[in-house]
């Protein structure tokens, strides 16, 4: 009777297990839903739509699949312009440069297409170290070791990246990859949209490259602006510079989004800047839960594109 009943229990935690693993392994990480929203902007000139997407995480695991299905999503809509908030690869490896080439190289939009750096795009990864510094973590355990090791973990975030991290140069295959697509890196750099729009992309906040000093150099004060910045912390630093909308990714919306459990992910100090469209301080934040990861695993946490319109406000 005992061998059943262990036998049983065996047989009905394999059935849930399987279960509760599909959803999120399997059949959450490859959906890909499409938002819309509407933002009001002072100052605009003229109204603008803008497809965000960020995050994208290329690496063995992402389906060909997956990417003929953010291509076909992204051209539902007509967008004026595309922008991409930073993670092109995972953990800094770029295996295939003609495979993320050919995939940028199915977007177009008539103003053009932006992107900025995240913290896997320079030549060493970088994340959060036990002290709560931004350091360059050397582990080669399993991406299943490292998520069980963060879980348990409890390091308090300091913002401050370490001197190793602010030595990691950027990826110069990455930089050429990209010189082959329609995105153009803005790295601490503004452009002019069409003569009515500024456009400021940043360097990543977990490296120290986040320099709106420099950055905010090429703004146009008389005309609004968007800035795009891989990290939602960044918005710390931006309170004395202009930009009505800063466009962010990095979250992954939580990925694992229990309550309990999506912070031990996704280390911030704003948590409530998770996903999704936010106001503060007067300044609007758009944070993507992005289209790829590093690890196939997502719970109520989908992939996600999103259709921005920008209009006048009144
Ligand atoms: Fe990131």
């Amino acid at each position: 009777v005992k061998r059943s009943k262990i036998a049983q229990t065996l047989w009905d935690a394999w059935c849930i297990g399987s279960l509760v693993g599909i959803w999120p392994r399997f059949i959450e990480p490859s959906l890909l839903l499409s938002s819309t929203i509407f933002v009001p902007i002072k100052n605009l000139k003229k109204k603008i739509s803008i497809l965000h997407f960020s995050d994208l995480h290329l690496n063995e695991q992402t389906s060909d699949r997956f990417l003929k299905k953010i291509i076909a999503k992204s051209k539902e809509k007509r967008s004026d312009l595309i922008i991409f908030s930073g993670d092109f690869l995972c953990y800094s490896k770029l295996d295939s440069p003609k495979r993320l080439i050919h995939f940028l190289n199915q977007f177009q939009a008539p103003l053009g297409c932006f992107a900025t750096l995240g913290n896997h795009d320079y030549l060493s990864h970088v994340s959060v170290n036990l002290n709560g510094d931004y350091d360059v973590i050397q582990d080669e355990s399993s991406d299943i070791i490292k998520g069980i090791k963060l879980l348990f973990s409890n390091p308090k975030l300091t913002g401050q990246a370490t001197e190793k991290a602010q030595a990691i140069k950027e990826n110069p295959r990455l930089l050429q990859a990209l010189e082959q697509t329609p995105f153009k890196l803005l790295n601490n750099q503004t452009v002019i949209i069409d003569d009515h729009l500024n456009l400021c992309g940043l360097g990543d906040l977990m490296l120290g490259r986040c320099l709106p000093e420099m950055a905010f150099q090429g703004w146009q004060k008389d005309l609004a602006g968007v800035v795009i910045s891989h990290h939602p912390d960044t918005i710390e630093k931006l309170s004395a510079f202009p930009g009505e909308l800063i466009l962010s990714g990095h979250t992954h919306g939580g990925q694992v989004n229990f309550p309990w459990m999506w912070k031990k992910f996704t280390l911030m100090k704003k948590i409530h800047l998770k996903s999704g469209l936010v106001n503060e301080a007067g300044k609007w934040i758009h944070v993507s839960r992005g289209v790829g990861s590093s690890f196939p695993f997502r719970w109520f946490s989908p992939p996600q594109i999103t259709h921005i319109h920008l209009e006048r406000a009144l």
